[in-house]
């Protein structure tokens, strides 16, 4: 059935900044079955959309040329749900994540899953190969020629014609990405309803905005990556968080401080008193020789590190590491891919852990749950409606936003 078409925002190739984004006209997505229809009041922009379109996430999974509709983040008003949808009706209000990334390895009805995407473009590929090489016409006969298992973490009723998919392949490990008619920065979106979270309608969307990708980013981190209970029931650790002013950090600080953890934090001298105000314990300005060396005001040494702050090499990590310490790499390159496969070989009892986020909705409703309780708040760098939108990309490529980015509708 054709749809009614509506304003979004998107972009046709890699690069070209805030002036490669263009305004167009898309129809209103269809939700599948397990998918909800939202009416979006707002999206907020992490560092991995425009990271995305300046291609460097490419060499993992995405095609040589892509048009995308960007971001993850929004909040909005359900207005249709799927037929295998129960806890959501038409008027609720929630905060969820569009186009997930997926890395669950697990068999599908691969074939089935392969003929539903036949009239779309389809990339497969071996992780880190070149993607240019490959290309996006590789037809799904040849797939299905192919003798090596193929696992998806996208389920197969999902895709339809017209959608964008990509695949890549590695022998049991897959990265997807199903760019399906739209992002946040459109009047309408389609999200998985188990990652869509009902949130309180009493409370601005602004305080849920930002929670699925930087606040499940700090969640996973401390709770799964570093082990910390958030109910303050574990031992007491202390904690560095660089970049605690940004949109991760932010969330981290308060989230680590719940779990019971003496937290050093760095931020720029401006976010001193704000960082301090989430509950950072202690607080060095980066661009300062201290903070510069992590060096903590105290002289204590830090079990766990939240590297939030991209540059800042191992060794400046290490020499402040307590004997068992961790940095947890929120941004792993190959550096810290190469640290993490070394640390492992030669049983270093400090380690690096590379951290890609695995959003999951039970996470999502405690986060929401703290906000709605008063324990957890997000920080708002700035606001712009959708027209300037070009000004939003520009500012957090910048890198230098207090919390968090916010397009309204
Ligand atoms: N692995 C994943 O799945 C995942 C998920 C989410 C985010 N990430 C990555 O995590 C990183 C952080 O994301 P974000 O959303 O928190 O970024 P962000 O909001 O853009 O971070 C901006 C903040 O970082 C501060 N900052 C920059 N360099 C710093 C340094 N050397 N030391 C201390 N503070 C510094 C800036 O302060 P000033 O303005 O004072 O410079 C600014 O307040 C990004 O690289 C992002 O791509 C990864």
């Amino acid at each position: 059935m054709a749809r009614e078409l509506m304003n979004a925002v998107q972009y046709s190739s890699y690069g070209g900044g805030p002036d490669g984004l263009q305004h167009v006209e898309v129809p209103v997505p269809t939700p599948n079955k397990d998918e909800v229809l939202l009416k979006i009041e707002a999206a907020s922009l992490n560092p991995f959309d425009w990271k995305v379109q300046k291609g460097m996430v490419r060499p993992f999974f995405l095609p040589s040329s892509l048009t995308y509709l960007v971001i993850a983040d929004v909040v909005g008003d359900v207005i249709e749900v799927g037929s295998r949808i129960k806890n959501f009706k038409p008027g609720d209000k929630v905060v969820a994540m569009v186009n997930p990334i997926s890395m669950l390895p697990g068999s599908v009805d691969s074939w089935e899953f392969l003929n539903h995407v036949k009239h779309t473009q389809l990339g497969i590929f071996p992780i880190g190969s070149d993607i240019g090489t490959y290309g996006l016409d590789m037809a799904p006969l040849e797939l299905q020629a192919s003798s090596e298992p193929v696992y998806n973490g996208v389920n197969s009723d999902r895709t339809a014609e017209g959608e964008q998919v990509m695949i890549s392949l590695a022998s049991t490990i897959v990265v997807g990405v199903v760019a399906k008619n739209g992002g946040g920065l459109a009047e309408f979106a389609v999200t998985k309803g188990s990652l869509t979270v009902a949130r309180p309608p009493e409370l601005s969307a602004d305080k849920f905005v930002g929670l699925p990708v930087a606040g499940l980013t700090a969640h996973q981190a401390l709770t799964q990556s570093a082990g910390i209970k958030l109910d303050g029931s574990g031992t007491k650790s202390n904690i560095l968080i660089t970049a605690a002013s940004g949109g991760v950090g932010h969330y981290a600080v308060q989230l680590a401080k719940l779990g019971n953890a003496h937290v050093t934090a760095t931020c720029g001298a401006r976010n001193i008193e704000l960082v301090k105000g989430l509950g950072a314990d202690e607080v060095i300005d980066y661009r300062t020789p201290d903070g510069a060396a992590l060096r903590s005001p105290s002289g204590k040494k830090y079990d766990t590190v939240i590297r939030c702050a991209t540059g800042i090499p191992w060794s400046t990590f290490e020499r402040n590491l307590s004997s068992n310490g961790k940095v947890i790499d929120i941004s792993p390159g190959p550096s810290s891919l190469f640290t993490f496969a070394l640390k492992k070989l030669t049983f270093s009892k400090k380690q690096l852990v590379p951290l890609i986020l695995i959003p999951k909705d039970e996470n999502l409703r405690y986060l929401v749950n703290l906000v709605k309780e008063g324990k957890l708040k997000t920080v708002i760098d700035s606001k712009y409606p959708m027209d300037k939108v070009k000004d939003a990309w520009a500012k957090i490529i910048d890198g230098h936003a207090t919390g968090k980015i916010v397009v309204e509708n």
